[in-house]
């Protein structure tokens, strides 16, 4: 079933953020196996809380040796498959990449960030020129997340970020995960968005509202696969 690899070589570009925000919708309504490959274990941790939904498992013995094969159990059973990585480009993101149905490449709006996207990108275009060699036609779709972003404010790096991947062909979800409170107290409290205290977060609804676009339009991408 579905596998859904997040990368980018940029440490802190919300990939872990965005990766359990969408597990955390998506297991709502289906099992969601989340694999934790990061070595600090974030998710682990997050679900050490013990607000963990139902429908969601972690698995968080991967690494660059056995990634493939935690995958390949995952997707076996489970509907849907997520794989949260560490920030460093290394063979983990490759191989992890080797076994992606989809790749969601979070970035931030400044330059160096999409600088940092591109390197993403070249992992996807290697990985693609290798299968073409058994495949011609072969293709790994993938989209990028814009993270971070201000939700009351345009900023023009941002706008021009837009229009330059946009320009050169680089598919870009709609949704964006904007700067707020609340993504960052899911992991103080260990706790779904749904579940955080709406007294001490703030704009929570508008963060499950970003939650579900994002959600949403995975589910599309995945159901042309
Ligand atoms: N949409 C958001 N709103 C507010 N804070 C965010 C958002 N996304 C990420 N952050 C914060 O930014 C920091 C980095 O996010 P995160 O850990 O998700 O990035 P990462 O890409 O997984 O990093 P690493 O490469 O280190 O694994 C964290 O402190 C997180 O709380
Ligand atoms: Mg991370």
């Amino acid at each position: 079933m579905p596998t859904i690899v997040f990368i980018s070589p940029k440490g802190g570009a919300g990939k872990t953020t965005s990766a359990l925000v969408l597990a955390t919708q998506l297991a709502k309504k289906t099992d969601v196996t989340v694999i934790d490959a990061d070595p600090n274990h974030p998710i682990a941790s997050w679900a050490s809380g013990g607000n963990k939904p139902e429908r969601m498992t972690i698995v968080s013995d991967a690494d660059e040796n056995t990634i493939a094969d935690r995958i390949e159990d995952a997707a076996s059973t489970a509907p849907i498959v997520i794989v949260d990585l560490e920030g460093t480009a290394s063979k983990i993101v490759v191989m992890a990449v080797a076994m992606a149905d989809f790749v969601i490449i979070p970035t931030q709006g400044s330059e160096l960030d999409a600088t940092e996207a591109g390197k993403a990108l070249n992992v996807i275009k290697q990985h693609e020129k290798a299968m073409r060699r058994v495949n011609a036609d072969y293709k790994l779709p993938f989209k990028v997340l814009l993270t971070r972003t201000n939700a009351a404010i345009r900023a023009r790096t941002l706008t021009h970020i837009q229009n330059s991947l946009t320009s050169a062909g680089i598919p870009l979800f709609a949704a964006e995960m904007n700067e707020r409170e609340a993504f960052k107290a899911i992991f103080s409290f260990r706790k779904p968005l749904e579940l955080l205290d709406r007294s001490s977060v703030s704009n929570v609804d508008k963060a499950i509202a970003n939650a579900e676009a994002f959600a949403l339009e995975v589910i599309n991408e995945i159901k042309k696969i």
